[in-house]
């Protein structure tokens, strides 16, 4: 997670993103601060492809989507800025300042139609009928909520969030699921609850600001040691993974990803 890169002075200014033509290579200018809220362009930008082949792709014209943790609403905007989609996704968001900036980067590109960002805890906001969950979900392992982003923090192994959000009984939930957080125990999770892994998609990934936080970094090694985290030096691999549920998936391809997840 995190690019340290994107502190240039270049990326200063908040989101200097041209009205016309976009292309997202040229919209992933983001925020000052990986501080106050979450950067991390490589990652968001796996997370939005992943929403645009697994899901927007596949929906109907005018459903509604929902998503966990908009962030700053870049990796949505991106994809909705590339596909036919015309239904509307809500996305729920607890961190004021990026709800804030994913509302303006909305309106700036005349989207206000197709996606909502509420300043509201996912959980315990009322939700529209909805076929699909999407997300990129809190999944840093950590003993307690004292680190960088608090709100970035998955439980003590890194699966809470993922495991809650696949108990809600969601036709399809699509979700990032790391390989330092407990894969094997989630994808399991999901299998207990109905689903099947239909489709996904991995990519290696450098540990980066947020999961090289000592406080976060010694959990995973801790995991590492329960056979819960698999990474290879300074790489880790992320899934973007279609839950489907049994009754509704042409294949379940769990054993498949779970080796994959468990290779480093
Ligand atoms: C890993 S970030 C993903 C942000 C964005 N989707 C992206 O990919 O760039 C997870 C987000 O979930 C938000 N979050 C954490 N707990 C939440 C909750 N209970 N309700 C809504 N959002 C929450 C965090 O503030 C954070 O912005």
């Amino acid at each position: 997670m995190f690019d340290q890169s994107i502190f240039t002075t270049q990326s200063n200014s908040l989101y200097a993103i041209p009205k016309t033509a976009p292309s997202p290579s040229k919209i992933a200018k983001r925020s000052p601060s990986g501080k106050e809220i979450f950067i991390c362009p490589e990652e968001s930008n796996f997370y939005s492809q992943c929403l645009d082949t697994f899901v927007l792709q596949n929906c109907l014209e005018d459903e509604a989507v929902i998503e966990f943790g908009s962030g700053d609403g870049l990796p949505v905007i991106h994809a909705l800025l590339r596909t036919e989609f015309l239904g509307c996704i809500h996305g729920y968001e607890l961190n004021s300042s990026a709800c804030k900036i994913a509302n303006s980067k909305i309106a700036e590109y005349g989207l206000g139609e197709r996606y909502l960002v509420h300043n509201t805890c996912f959980f315990t906001s009322s939700k529209p009928a909805a076929r699909y969950l999407v997300s990129n979900p809190p999944y840093l392992p950590a003993v307690d909520d004292d680190i960088y982003l608090p709100l970035l923090r998955g439980g003590s192994d890194g699966s809470t969030i993922t495991r809650k959000l696949l108990s809600l009984g969601y036709d399809n939930v699509m979700s990032l699921v790391s390989s330092y957080s407990n894969p094997v125990d989630t994808i399991d999770y999901a299998i207990e609850q109905g689903y099947s892994v239909a489709k996904f998609l991995v990519t290696p990934l450098e540990f980066g600001y947020y999961s090289s936080e000592p406080k976060v970094k010694n959990t995973i090694d801790k995991l590492r040691d329960q056979k819960k985290a698999f990474y290879s030096g300074n790489i880790y691999l992320l899934a973007g993974v279609l839950f489907q549920k049994r009754s509704l998936a042409a294949a379940n391809l769990s054993d498949e990803l779970i080796q994959i997840m468990t290779s480093l």
